[in-house]
């Protein structure tokens, strides 16, 4: 289908001002400019109205501050906008956090997805057509042995942490929905992403910022944990994707052929900084390697078998690993404005609770 005999679609885009979300909207918005994109974001530390600056003037495009748990905000914002595809990427994102106080992640993973989808049932019977993105992780699947087969969309969920078993709390009722009341919803579980935006306590953008102020760079365990990382852009062409051709209903996994090992990426990082930064305060990068206590439940191994998505709706990754950390270098070192903010007074009193002040 061309751009020019596409129906131009009503979004809304819940957890728009974080990072998946944030660059979401932004490949929204460039590839179709005549959609309609609202933005409801609660703006917790996460979100970051400076996600989306660029977009903030278009005039199809509006931000609402709010918290997906307000139903009566929702139904108003539903109705107001004809809103006909939600993109849901709101939630409480962080492991570490999880394990600190687990009661956000329920709220907001488990009750707020509740909450738009009770709304968007209400809300669908006034359309022809519509979509209900649910995005969602790759950690519901639980913890790989090294030789185990990747993640497949019937693979049982077990999950191991308090964010992956709300995550999965919110899958099951996105499923349901579609089962019970016939919702067109859809659901993607992504591994991890890494990218611009990417907010400072995720592995690669904490280990950017460490070694360009000189920091240790805390390994968890023996450092030996695998992931299989997705350039955001990447994720977000599958996510396009999986909203125009995918099949409501269904499950897709998404994913980006790249397992690497903790250590591995973390010398990665190191490697290229120590090339692309030219003032750095401790050389080599390496140096600052330090092995900490392991996280509590801490998942050994993350795989994504993302044959489904390629086969039944042709869509694949484009971004090599090394590429994809080479432009995120890139981009760390060129928007220290945008990162040292976050470093907030929370932000410091969040680091030592979980790596010792
Ligand atoms: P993030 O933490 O960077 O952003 C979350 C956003 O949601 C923030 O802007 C925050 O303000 C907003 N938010 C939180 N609670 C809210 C509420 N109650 N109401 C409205 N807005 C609220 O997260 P992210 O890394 O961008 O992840 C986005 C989604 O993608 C999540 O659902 C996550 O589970 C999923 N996901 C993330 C990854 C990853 O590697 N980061 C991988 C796969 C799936
Ligand atoms: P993270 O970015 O928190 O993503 P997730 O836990 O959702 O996969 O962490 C990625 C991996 O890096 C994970 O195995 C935990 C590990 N890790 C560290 O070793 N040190 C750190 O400081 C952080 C934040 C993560």
């Amino acid at each position: 289908m061309t751009n020019e005999e596409r129906r131009p679609h009503r979004l809304l885009v819940t957890g728009g001002a974080g990072f998946i979300g944030s660059n979401f909207t932004r490949y929204w918005c460039d590839r179709y400019p005549e959609d309609r994109v609202v933005v409801l974001d609660a703006l917790t530390y996460a979100g970051n109205r400076d996600n989306l600056s660029g977009l903030e003037d278009r005039s199809n495009f509006r931000f609402v501050r709010g918290d997906i748990c307000d139903r009566a905000l929702v139904d108003s914002l539903l109705a107001e906008e004809q809103i006909d595809t939600v993109a849901h990427f709101a939630a409480e994102s962080h492991v570490d956090r999880s394990i600190l106080g687990p009661g956000a992640f329920i709220q907001t993973n488990v009750v707020g997805t509740f909450t738009l989808l009770e709304a968007f049932r209400h809300h669908y019977n006034t359309l022809e057509t519509g979509r209900f993105l649910h995005v969602s992780t790759d950690e519901v699947y639980g913890s790989l042995e090294p030789n185990d087969p990747a993640f497949s969309e019937t693979t049982p969920y077990a999950p191991n942490s308090p964010y992956s078993a709300s995550k999965a709390g919110s899958d099951h009722l996105a499923r349901a929905y579609y089962h019970t009341y016939q919702l067109p919803t859809l659901i993607t579980n992504c591994s991890n992403n890494y990218g611009a935006y990417h907010f400072p306590e995720k592995l690669i953008p904490l280990m950017c910022i460490n070694i360009l102020l000189g920091k240790p760079l805390p390994v968890y365990g023996d450092g030996q944990n695998v992931r299989d990382w997705l350039y955001v852009v990447d994720h977000c062409s599958a996510l396009d994707t999986v909203i125009h051709r995918g099949k409501p209903g269904e499950t897709y996994n998404v994913g980006g052929n790249n397992e690497v090992k903790n250590i591995d990426l973390v010398r990665m990082l190191c490697g290229l900084m120590d090339e692309m930064a030219s003032d750095l305060p401790v050389r080599p990068s390496e140096s600052l390697i330090t092995f900490v206590k392991d996280r509590p439940g801490h998942d050994r191994r993350y795989a994504i078998d993302a044959t489904k998505i390629k086969t039944e709706l042709g869509w694949q990754p484009s971004v090599t690993v090394e590429e994809g950390l080479r432009k995120t270098v890139e981009w760390y070192l060129t928007h220290q404005d945008w990162w040292k903010p976050l470093l907030s007074d929370e932000y410091q009193a969040y680091y030592a609770k979980v790596y010792g002040g």
